[in-house]
């Protein structure tokens, strides 16, 4: 699988890091930082574009991605989005994302929401776009910021169909 994951800059970077860490070797990541999320740029395992670089392989419908994330997301990269404005590489992939039906999940970052946010978030979910932000379950014993930031990268894993075993399931012995 392919899996193209773009960083923004909301707090909560290192989830995005975290989340590329955790990639099984089965998935090859391909990734985007935005420029807002520029001072993490020390991974070696994927391949790394600008997000001012436009003319990317990933800008196009042609590169065959199976996936896109964007986490964190950013309420400015979610509102360009959700009208389909795709002025820098983040934005243009996940227009892409949106035009070629391909899987995309957006992990919106802030607290609270606005108005403005939510419906963007609602008109996206509408056109079957993955709103999943960091939000902790409580249902597994998390004794540590590791086992909350496990259960949240394994939930978005769960919604793009990565295998894991990154979080305990609910009652998962029992079935
Ligand atoms: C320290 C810091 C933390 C921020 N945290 C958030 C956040 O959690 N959520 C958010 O939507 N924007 C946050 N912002 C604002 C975005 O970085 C800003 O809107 C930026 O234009 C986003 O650009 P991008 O979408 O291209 O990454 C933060 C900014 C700073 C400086």
């Amino acid at each position: 699988m392919r899996l193209l994951l773009a960083i923004t800059g909301a707090s909560g970077v290192q989830l995005g890091f975290k989340a590329l860490e955790l990639l099984p070797p089965d998935v090859t990541p391909y990734l985007i930082l935005s420029d807002h999320a520029e001072t993490v740029r020390r991974h070696e395992r994927a391949k790394v574009f600008e997000d001012s670089d436009i003319a990317a392989p990933v800008a196009s419908g042609s590169f065959p991605i199976d996936a896109m994330m964007v986490a964190p997301c950013s309420m400015n990269t979610l509102a360009k989005i959700a009208c389909g404005i795709a002025d820098n590489l983040v934005t243009r992939a996940a227009a892409v994302a949106i035009k070629e039906r391909r899987t995309l999940l957006l992990a919106p970052r802030e607290m609270p929401f606005s108005p403005i946010a939510l419906e963007n978030m609602l008109k996206l979910s509408r056109l079957g776009v993955v709103i999943a932000p960091p939000v902790m379950g409580y249902y597994a014993e998390h004794d540590s910021v590791e086992a909350m930031e496990r259960f949240v990268v394994g939930k978005w894993f769960d919604m793009l169909g990565i295998g894991h075993d990154l979080y305990q399931r609910w009652r998962i012995e029992e079935a």
